[in-house]
């Protein structure tokens, strides 16, 4: 933004000076953007009824119209997992960031047509996690069979601005992890090459 600005003062051209404000008024709005994503007391703000398998189908039909071909998606669903209270589009987001990600990781086998992305669900009984021991726990597994992450960020991948990608936000974790944190929930990723799997773990009533 503040180059932005020095540069509308260096130059005269009426029209050079509409672009330097475009790029001022956009960075605004990323900045805007970002904070609000990233604020960390932010609530479940529309809380409903939420079914998990629901939520998975809405980030398989998103991720297969942007990768109609080379992948697919296996669904392990179990269910008798009841719904829960909880913000819908916040766990689609948080769903398809991981997703996503797996898409990303798995281009080449895209492109060799045997990429395979695992939605898996199942309950966990008598489980500790944040320090509290819950009776029961949905446990979602999106599987995929790309590269695995890399070692060099395996320990910060959930911290802002951390990526392994040539362009990447480094926020797209970041992000997936508060959204599921404010179910009090978390995120966990065991990964090795061939195999890296993101499990969501979130509270049952
Ligand atoms: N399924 C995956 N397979 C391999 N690497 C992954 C996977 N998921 C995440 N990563 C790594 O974690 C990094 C951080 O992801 P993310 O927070 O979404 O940021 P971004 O996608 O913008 O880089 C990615 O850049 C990638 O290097
Ligand atoms: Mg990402």
């Amino acid at each position: 933004r503040g180059a932005a600005q020095l540069l509308q003062m260096e130059v005269d051209s009426k029209d050079l000076i509409e672009y330097t404000q475009v790029i001022i008024h956009e960075a605004d709005r990323l900045q805007t953007l970002v904070d609000r994503l990233l604020a960390p007391h932010r609530r479940p703000h529309v809380v409903g009824d939420v079914n998990i398998h629901e939520v998975c189908e809405r980030v398989r039909s998103l991720i297969l119209a942007e990768f109609p071909r080379g992948l697919r998606v296996v669904r392990e669903y179990d269910t008798s997992i009841p719904e829960f209270r909880g913000d819908r589009e916040q766990l689609i987001q948080a769903v398809l960031n991981i997703a996503h990600n797996a898409c990303q990781a798995l281009a080449d086998r895209i492109t060799a047509g045997d990429a395979q992305l695992v939605f898996r669900t199942r309950i966990a009984r008598q489980v500790t996690f944040g320090k509290q021991r819950y009776r029961l726990a949905l446990e979602l597994h999106v599987i995929d069979n790309g590269p695995g992450v890399p070692d060099s960020i395996k320990d910060r991948i959930f911290y802002p601005l951390v990526s392994g990608r040539e362009g990447g936000s480094g926020l797209g974790l970041t992000l997936a992890q508060t959204f599921v944190q404010q179910h009090h929930g978390l995120i966990e990723c065991d990964s090795v090459p061939g195999r890296t799997d993101f499990k969501l773990l979130i509270p049952l009533p």
